[in-house]
């Protein structure tokens, strides 16, 4: 097998790779791209995001808001003028900032938007490495204490989950309460596999069988781990699409069909 260095040439973007290697870097970009653009308007609309039982995941759990799941009623009088409000914009920093800090996601798109390096063995544009230890990038060890906030807010997704089949006239299952349970499930995994989560288990253990609880708790979270690139993605179209699924039902655009 031909060693890296010898793949990499001199040159942005010159190797010697001969496979598609542009592809991956460029469905991320195009994947990542849309996520942001979408979530970010979502985010700012602060209309459309629940329907009766169903709350957006991008707008839960709503603190302040003109909605029935509002936790703390309506945005209060003395919110400023000049200050825009939705309640998404009060919660939604926390998760997207989880994700943004994400050990996959990082080296996802730290290829696919800043070509750093644009793929294993392609060369880069830049001619030194700076790595994450200096700042803006030292920002990126914050994951790990957005890890909690993430590990919190699964609460109350799971709270809309149970919520989304409980209808006015009793239990039943919609659409929408499938599309709410796969979100949340989706992104039950992904939080569940962080590699921040499975250090805070075990990493710091020096005898696993001192502490067998842990380490069986850390042998979950490593099984998941594997996957862990798999659940990013899914829980990524997961929560864009409960949110669109709410909102153009909300609309009246989209009927949600009562299946039990
Ligand atoms: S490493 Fe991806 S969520 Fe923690």
């Amino acid at each position: 097998m031909a060693k890296i260095g010898a793949l990499k040439k001199s040159g942005f973007g010159k190797t010697s790779r001969r496979d598609a290697w542009w592809v991956g870097p460029a469905a991320t970009f195009v994947v990542l791209a849309t996520f942001v653009v979408y979530a970010t308007w979502a985010a700012f609309q602060g209309d459309h995001y629940w329907y009766r039982n169903y709350l957006s995941p991008f707008y839960s759990p709503e603190l302040l808001g003109s909605s029935p799941h509002s936790l703390f009623g309506p945005k209060p009088d003395a919110w400023p003028s000049w200050l825009p409000f939705s309640p998404a914009l009060i919660i939604l920093p926390f998760p997207a900032f989880f994700r943004f800090t994400c050990y996959y996601y990082r080296g996802a798109y730290y290829k696919a938007f800043w070509a750093d390096p644009p793929a294993c063995a392609v060369s880069e544009p830049r001619k030194g490495y700076t790595s994450e230890n200096g700042w803006p990038l030292k920002i990126q060890n914050s994951h790990r204490y957005f890890l909690f906030f993430a590990l919190l807010l699964l609460i109350f997704l799971w709270l809309d989950v149970w919520h989304g089949f409980h209808f006015a006239d009793g239990v039943h299952v919609g659409v929408g309460s499938l599309v709410l349970l796969v979100s949340t499930g989706t992104l039950t995994f992904y939080t569940f596999s962080c590699h921040s989560l499975r250090h805070f288990l075990g990493g710091r253990l020096k005898y696993f069988s001192k502490h067998p609880t842990q380490y069986f708790c850390y042998q979950c979270v490593s099984g998941l781990n594997k996957r862990h690139m798999l659940f990013a993605w899914l829980s990524l179209f997961g929560v864009m699409f409960a949110d669109l699924y709410i909102r153009l039902v909300s609309m009246g655009i989209w009927t949600d069909w009562r299946l039990f």
